[in-house]
């Protein structure tokens, strides 16, 4: 059995390709581009989203830079490399990926003695950080899958799959190797309001995958998960703390919350990526504030009246004691987080 989905996006001749997320799931249409700044606008205006994918895209921004560089002065192409990467920086402050994603392609940048090497070496690390992110997921999938039972059911916010990440999805991934395995597993996805990332993007990509899917509304979460049966919540990352707090999508801590007060068990599925060892706390993490207009506008047609503002956080912060394990590429991380993440990433 195959899973039927297109790449999120791919690096092909020199060129970015990349699914432009704001269509779907009405038409499947891709950005193919030369232009590394073409690349970072599409993380901005969240074209392409999710915190492993815009990792990629930010590694391939910078590789399309440097492909672009016309001087042959090796100090000064570093120079113009490193501005590139903090204007890439720029896009969105929330997934430690995208951060992590530029350093690592500056640190191998650093190795290179020539402007044709720095090339090589910074379209190789791109290349290498796609390709690992879908290896990675295909792990995390072997090792969560066990979490879903044959016949189970799991709830899930925003789109932590395949469309988030290069390929298979982080959260996602558990419940494409249960399917892939023959297992019988259905998912009820919350639609995720303002950007409708559950109802346009899960939904599109498991229905092309062949699993059946439910939408709620997000404030349904508290009756359905009493009136349903929902085996397991999982959920994805943009950033994780030392100490196990996560941010990730708005409504992601009142759907711990509500699992927590009915004993569903609430997992986040994240690549070691999203680890932030630089910070412990959850007050600690920049959460993204956007346009008010997106939640006082729905597909540009406004709900509200006409001067009357809104608050918009694009992601909220889920405490450690609300979370039952974290499901990594290694191994699932149990509490206290402190002590499993601190042994997994001294081990890794
Ligand atoms: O604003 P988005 O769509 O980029 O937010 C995405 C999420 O919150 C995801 O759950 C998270 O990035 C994990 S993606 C594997």
């Amino acid at each position: 059995m195959k899973l039927n989905l297109p790449r999120t996006i791919e690096w092909i001749n020199g060129k970015v390709r990349l699914i432009n997320q704001l269509l779907l799931p009405h038409e499947l249409k891709y950005i193919e581009t030369k232009d590394w700044r073409r690349v970072a606008e599409a993380i901005r205006k969240m074209e392409i989203r999710g915190a492993p994918a815009i990792g990629v895209a930010a590694a391939f921004s910078l590789a399309l830079f440097v492909q672009g560089l016309t001087t042959v002065d090796i100090g000064e192409a570093k120079e113009k490399l490193y501005k590139a990467a903090e204007y890439v920086k720029e896009t969105r402050p929330t997934a430690v990926n995208l951060f992590w994603a530029i350093k690592r392609v500056l640190k191998a940048a650093e190795k290179a003695v020539s402007v044709s090497d720095l090339k090589e070496i910074v379209i190789e690390e791109a290349l290498k950080i796609w390709r690992e992110d879908e290896e990675t997921n295909r792990r995390i999938g072997e090792i969560g899958e066990r979490l879903i039972p044959d016949g189970g059911t799991v709830i899930t916010i925003c789109n932590a799959g395949s469309l988030a990440t290069s390929y298979y999805g982080t959260a996602t991934a558990p419940i494409y190797t249960s399917h892939l395995k023959g297992k019988d597993v259905k998912v009820i996805a919350m639609e995720t309001r303002p950007y409708l990332q559950g109802a346009r993007l899960t939904a599109w990509e498991l229905k092309q995958a062949g699993i059946p899917v439910k939408i709620i509304t997000d404030n349904s979460i508290g009756i359905v998960l009493m009136k349903e049966r929902v085996d397991v919540a999982l959920v994805g990352a943009d950033r994780i703390t030392r100490k196990g707090y996560v941010a990730n999508k708005i409504g992601t801590y009142p759907l711990a919350l509500v699992c927590n007060e009915l004993k569903i068990p609430f997992y986040v599925v994240a690549p070691t990526s999203t680890i932030d060892l630089s910070i412990e706390t959850g007050d600690q993490i920049v959460i993204e504030q956007r346009d008010p207009e997106e939640v006082l506008k729905i597909f540009g047609h406004r709900i509200a009246p006409e001067g009357v503002d809104a608050i918009y956080y694009a992601f909220d912060i889920t405490p450690p004691k609300l979370i039952n394990g974290i499901v990594t590429e290694a191994r699932i991380l149990e509490k206290p987080f402190e002590k499993s993440i601190s042994q997994l990433l001294t081990s890794h």
